[in-house]
């Protein structure tokens, strides 16, 4: 596996290839990244990764500073799977020599409600540098997690919208044994809040099976999941029901028609903010 700093080294490297897969991510790597890189291996030839903690998607009283860096460990396991060919590593020099003027905004009703809303700013800078990153890689196909599961949906309206050549694949969310969405903040988890953790996903589930069971009244399962992790000490942001499609409310009509639905959930356990969601 070749290391590089530069974009111009990534040309270098790439130069004539047409097949890329590619695969960012900001690093502090986990098992769920590693699968990442196996299915972009899936779909093109040769893989890329990247690893860049992006400071334009942290809001100002977020943990851009504290977001573990690891890059030494994350090499290591990458030359272990042996599926990576070019791993992209700028520092922010490289990738922000000037002020980033120029910025994807993305759509009011899909970029400000859930995560864009309770993290004002942050789609625009996950567009902003996602379009930057297939700028420099100009992959084939590009490989994102369910688990970020409105990232993705904008991810993919923009290449959609921008006509990008990049096609977006989406992967499963990568779960530990006990249900607990993978997750690079995880490690932030003291181990008391470790063995909670796993509750969010349970509600999730529970969730899942009342509106399969043939419930539909949304608003009050939504707001009895979160009584239950307000419960257990969890500082709710939101457990929403959405439908796939747009990620708006459904109406009840559709519910009862079983239109294609997906639950959210972001929450703080202490001072760590965990995201997970579930189709329905
Ligand atoms: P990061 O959080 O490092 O995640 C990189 C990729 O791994 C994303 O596509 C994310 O959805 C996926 N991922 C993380 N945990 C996962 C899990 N448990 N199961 C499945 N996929 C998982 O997401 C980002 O970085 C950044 O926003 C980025 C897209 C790199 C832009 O800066």
């Amino acid at each position: 596996m070749k290391v590089v700093h530069t974009i111009q080294e990534l040309r270098d490297q790439l130069r004539g290839q047409l097949r890329v897969a590619f695969v960012p991510t900001m690093g502090n790597l986990h098992d769920a990244h590693l699968a990442l890189m196996k299915m972009a291996h899936q779909h093109g030839d040769p893989v890329v990764a990247s690893i860049f903690v992006n400071r334009l998607q942290f809001g100002p009283n977020e943990d851009f500073d504290k977001y573990p860096r690891t890059l030494a460990e994350d090499i290591d396991k990458l030359q272990k799977q042996n599926l990576v060919y070019v791993l992209f590593a700028p520092n922010e020099k490289e990738m922000y020599p000037e002020p980033q003027e120029y910025r994807v905004q993305p759509p009011h009703d899909l970029g400000d409600i859930l995560e864009g809303h309770f993290r004002p700013g942050f789609f625009v800078g996950v567009t902003t540098v996602v379009l930057k990153l297939f700028s420099c890689v100009q992959p084939k196909v590009a490989v994102f997690g369910k688990k970020d599961y409105q990232q993705l949906m904008i991810v993919r309206q923009m290449c959609r919208q921008f006509a990008l050549p990049t096609e977006i694949i989406p992967h499963e969310t990568v779960r530990d044994p006990d249900g607990l969405a993978m997750s690079s903040r995880n490690r932030f988890l003291s181990p008391a809040e470790r063995k909670e953790a796993p509750r969010m996903a349970r509600v999730l589930n529970h969730v899942r099976d009342r509106l399969r069971a043939g419930e539909h009244d949304v608003t009050a399962i939504e707001a009895e999941a979160q009584r239950e992790l307000a419960g257990h000490g969890w500082k709710v942001d939101y457990v929403s029901v959405c439908r796939q499609r747009d990620l708006k409310a459904p109406t009840p009509p559709e519910v009862k028609a079983g239109e294609p639905l997906v639950v959210l959930s972001a929450a703080k356990l202490g001072t760590t903010r965990l995201i997970d969601n579930l189709e329905i």
